[in-house]
């Protein structure tokens, strides 16, 4: 048995990290050690976390849609968000920034987890993109889950995320996780909450693929003293996110 501890940190980084209205990114810890690059060269300015970029890169050339797809904004600081909520309360109005630009602290796009991509054309807007519903833009559509990738902003789920539907806006969040939340059709939210039935000592959210057994647990540590300490097979591959709001989900790959 591999022994791991998990402390009050491991909560607010990783793939899953739920970043919305309620629950800000906790930069320091979020962003430290993540490397950003540019998924598409041509455009060396937007950049995503490494694994991501990575990924979405791959996706987008088995698709061949390097063409049509482009990348309109991914990875902000925290100052380039503020501009930019700035400048659409000043252009747009409050009604349209709540709807459309997160306040800053509480953008995913701080993660470098998140991208806009919009169709390739003359004029594109920055906030709203167009990424039709039709086409290689729903090819791709079709095939994100199998790459970690959720379309994050659903129109029936505005409730929810409490941001409006943004058919652009693309958020990495790991596979299996991403093919789980397609699969039931629900948002981030509703995944981060529903992995809580799924605790260490009774049994995980098992999904099986290709022979593999992929196990999830959730591992609560907002009201523990000082850390947790878990015990995990010794050949198992794993991977620990944060959910950002109380404690860690945990991906074992079983032999
Ligand atoms: N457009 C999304 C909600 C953001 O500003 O992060
Ligand atoms: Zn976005």
């Amino acid at each position: 048995m591999k022994t791991i501890k998990l402390t009050r940190e491991h909560i607010y980084k990783g793939n899953l990290i739920l970043v919305n209205a309620n629950y800000p990114i906790v930069e320091n810890i979020a962003n430290k050690n993540i490397s950003l690059i540019p998924f598409d060269i041509r455009y060396p300015d937007i950049l995503m976390e490494y694994r991501a970029a990575t990924v979405l890169s791959h996706l987008v050339s088995d698709l061949n849609g390097s063409d049509d797809i482009v990348p309109v904004s991914g990875y902000r600081p925290l100052r380039e968000q503020e501009q930019i909520y700035t400048e659409s309360l000043r252009e747009n109005g409050e009604e349209f920034t709540k709807k459309y630009v997160a306040l800053p602290n509480h953008s995913e796009h701080q993660t470098g987890l998140a991208i806009d991509l919009a169709k390739r054309q003359d004029d594109i807007d920055f906030i709203c993109p167009e990424f039709p519903y039709h086409g290689i833009y729903n090819e791709f559509r079709k095939e994100i889950p199998r790459y970690g990738f959720i379309e994050r902003y659903q129109k029936e789920k505005e409730d929810i995320t409490g941001i409006s539907h943004e058919p652009w806006h693309f958020r990495y969040v790991g596979y299996p996780h991403s093919q789980i939340i397609y699969e039931m059709g629900i948002c981030l939210e509703e995944y981060i909450e529903e992995i809580k039935k799924y605790s260490l000592d009774s049994k995980g959210l098992v999904v099986e693929r290709d022979k593999q057994k992929i196990e999830i647990f959730y591992v609560p540590i907002l009201n523990s003293k000082e850390q947790m300490t878990v015990f995990l097979p010794d050949n198992s591959l794993y991977q620990i996110s944060g959910n950002n709001v109380d404690g860690c989900i945990i991906t074992l790959w079983r032999e």
